[in-house]
């Protein structure tokens, strides 16, 4: 566990110093960074937005009262146990927030199997075709690509519908789903599962389950959040998943591939819609704000506690 920690840390860590020089020569080369105003192109629905509301309140509510049951012998942990009414109730908040975790899978492979049934493609042409999730050749070009481009011996891949750190984004939720969900459901209700697993069995689930939690927690808040927000060219937070769509111009310089295929098939035209009204902007920016920096202070909590009274 603590191998997989380590490794992962150490090769997203990687990726991302490496990406840091270039992106801020890509952000002085674009002048003025996020673009705002004039047509916007639409990337995702409503049920994504929805969905991945989901996604961020319920992940937040787990780490928090995950990482206050973890570190209970640190006093910011207490406080937080006092605030929210004892850890009796951080555990129930847990229990909560796990619930919606199933819901939003739930909800996410119905949406796949409907969009997929009324695509009329073969599950292999929906999942691993151009605008699929699934890794495929294309997607190490691009990785092999970006790492030239991050050592100035070649130009930026031409990025399509989803890049490959999108993706390994999105599978990391499935892997976290399995696995952080698999064990807590066995933490949940050990006596359901002692009936057919041995009793050391929670105690190895409490150990793979508080592991992977610090490393999924370490993982979004640290990777995640510089990849999505706080790379130099959309500091300080992309609000696309919320506001669903992006301005042309930044659709067309980030994504050409993608962008291209869309005026080839005459598509385009039908994913335009309106720019966000400045209201909607500034309360979407205030909760991505409220989400980011609660990640960032726990993390801070995190690092504190393991550095200087780790048990
Ligand atoms: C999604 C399904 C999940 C379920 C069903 C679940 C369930 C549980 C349960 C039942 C406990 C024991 C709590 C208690 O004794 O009151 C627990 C502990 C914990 N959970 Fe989760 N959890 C889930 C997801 C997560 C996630 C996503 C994180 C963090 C990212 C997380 C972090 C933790 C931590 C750190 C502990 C304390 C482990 C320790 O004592 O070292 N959990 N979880």
């Amino acid at each position: 566990m603590t191998g997989l920690l380590i490794g992962t840390l150490v090769i997203s860590g990687t990726h991302t110093a490496l990406w840091l020089p270039r992106s801020l020569a890509y952000r002085k080369q674009i002048k003025n960074g996020h673009v705002e105003g004039g047509a916007y192109v639409r990337r995702f629905r409503r049920f994504h937005r929805n969905l991945h509301l989901m996604v961020v309140s319920s992940f937040l509510g787990l780490a928090l009262t995950g990482m206050m049951l973890k570190f209970s012998y640190m006093g910011w942990a207490k406080l937080l146990a006092h605030l929210l009414g004892g850890f009796e109730a951080a555990g129930l908040i847990h229990r909560f927030c796990a619930g919606l975790t199933f819901a939003y899978f739930g909800l996410h492979v119905y949406d796949l199997v409907k969009q997929r049934r009324a695509s009329g493609k073969s599950w292999r042409q929906y999942i691993a075709g151009e605008d699929g999730m699934v890794f495929n050749g294309r997607d190490w070009q691009e990785l092999t690509g970006s790492l030239k481009w991050f050592f100035k011996r070649g130009p930026r891949p031409e990025f399509g519908r989803w890049t490959y750190w999108e993706k390994f984004d999105y599978f990391a939720v499935f892997w976290g789903v399995a696995v952080i969900g698999g064990t807590g459901l066995l933490l949940w209700f050990p006596e359901i599962f002692t009936r057919v697993f041995p009793g050391w069995a929670v105690n190895v689930a409490t150990t793979i389950h508080s592991d992977e939690a610090l490393l999924a927690v370490s993982f979004i808040f640290v990777v995640h959040f510089f990849n999505t927000h706080f790379r130099p060219e959309r500091f300080p937070m992309d609000t696309v998943i919320f506001t669903e769509g992006v301005p042309l111009e930044e659709f067309e310089r980030d994504r050409p591939r993608e962008y291209r295929q869309l005026v080839e098939s005459g598509e385009l035209a039908g994913m335009i819609m309106p720019s966000p009204l400045p209201h909607e902007v500034k309360f979407w920016r205030r909760l991505g704000f409220t989400a980011l920096s609660i990640g960032l202070i726990l993390i801070g909590l995190i690092v504190y506690s393991m550095l200087f009274a780790y048990r």
